[in-house]
């Protein structure tokens, strides 16, 4: 069965990101792809702040990734770039930790000005730890809802297109690489 990671790269309880990775999962549903979630905020505060590498939690974190076929990752744009948090989580994992798996970012951000930190901060990381990336796609969180219908939460149609069309993408790129290897 195809296995599927989302990373909530925010560190904020009511994160607009996490709207995007759950409207992704409603969408993967249709695929029957087991999807398992990482939530930054239910990560120990010591273990990033402190970099405990090695730790349980960032072990068994390791080991969920490494069984996955693809990775899902949003997170906000924060001074331009991705979040320090997320980096202090990502600096935990081993250093080709994404290779061989397909990986699907975007970015949630307050202004149009900042949608280059997709191209120039979030990629080239990812990229970093080997992942086969995406394009992704830039959100304005204007055009982000919460509290509506989750099918409805991205108001800009155009966009909705867009992130559609990566995550038909994301899951041909999954099916071709599984069938490369078998
Ligand atoms: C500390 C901080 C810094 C931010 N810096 C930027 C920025 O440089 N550019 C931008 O477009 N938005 C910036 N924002 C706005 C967030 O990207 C935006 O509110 C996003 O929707 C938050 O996503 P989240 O709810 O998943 O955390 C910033 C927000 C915070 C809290």
């Amino acid at each position: 069965m195809t296995h599927i990671i989302t990373i909530c790269g925010s560190p904020s309880e009511q994160s607009r990101s996490e709207t995007v990775i759950d409207y992704l999962k409603l969408h993967l549903k249709k695929y029957e792809y087991t999807c398992e979630e990482i939530q930054l905020t239910d990560l120990p505060t010591d273990v990033l702040m402190k970099g405990i590498y090695g730790h349980p939690v960032i072990n068994q974190l390791t080991q969920q990734i490494n069984l996955a076929d693809g990775i899902i990752i949003c997170c906000p744009v924060y001074k331009g770039a991705y979040p320090g948090v997320l980096k202090a989580f990502l600096d935990l994992l081993p250093q080709n930790i994404f290779q061989g798996k397909v990986v699907y970012p975007l970015m949630v951000g307050g202004t149009r000005a900042h949608l280059l930190a997709l191209e120039f901060t979030l990629k080239p990381l990812l990229q970093q730890l080997k992942g086969e990336c995406l394009s992704g796609v830039f959100i304005l969180e204007s055009e982000l809802k919460r509290g509506v219908e989750l099918s409805s939460s991205i108001t800009n149609q155009k966009l909705a297109k867009r992130v559609h069309q990566q995550l038909t993408e994301f899951t041909e790129k999954i099916i071709y690489k599984r069938g490369v290897h078998v």
